[in-house]
């Protein structure tokens, strides 16, 4: 089975990016972190980043017409875009809202979240572990 791995803006940068707040793994180490996760669970998963708001919106499209499950780190976008919830709300299979760091310890602004009420769970402070334990849940629980 397929599932996408959606990150947004900034998180190309990651292993530069305030290690201090989201670690030292690269977006290229996370790529192969969250391919080897889902060779072990049998998942196709296809990671993909983008800084441009109307491309994540064209890759919910793609996953709302074709059923596949998302795992969903929007970035900023989190906290403010109705396109990338308007869009998230499509789809079909499970949505897994995520954040590397616990936003909730963080800044006033990072404690909404637009997707939160729409996704089937969210998990935020465990760092890039977090995806590892999003891609477990898709695979117990999309078959
Ligand atoms: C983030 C948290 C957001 O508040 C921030 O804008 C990000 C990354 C996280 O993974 O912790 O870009 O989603």
């Amino acid at each position: 089975m397929k599932a996408f791995v959606l990150n947004g803006p900034n998180l190309g940068r990651l292993g530069k990016r305030e290690p201090d707040v989201y670690g030292s793994t690269t977006h290229d180490d996370l790529i192969a972190l969250c391919v080897d996760t889902g060779a072990e669970l049998g998942l196709d998963v296809d990671v993909r980043q983008t800084d441009h708001e109307g491309e994540l919106v064209g890759w919910l499209h793609e996953a709302a017409d074709s059923g596949v499950p998302v795992v969903l780190n929007a970035g900023a976008w989190t906290h403010y875009s109705i396109a990338v919830r308007d869009a998230a709300a499509q789809l079909t299979a499970p949505l897994i809202e995520l954040h590397i760091s616990n936003v909730h310890k963080r800044e006033p602004f990072r404690h909404h979240s637009v997707l939160s009420d729409i996704a089937t769970g969210v998990i935020a402070g465990l760092g890039v572990d977090g995806y590892r334990l999003a891609l477990r849940w898709l695979a117990d629980h999309t078959r």
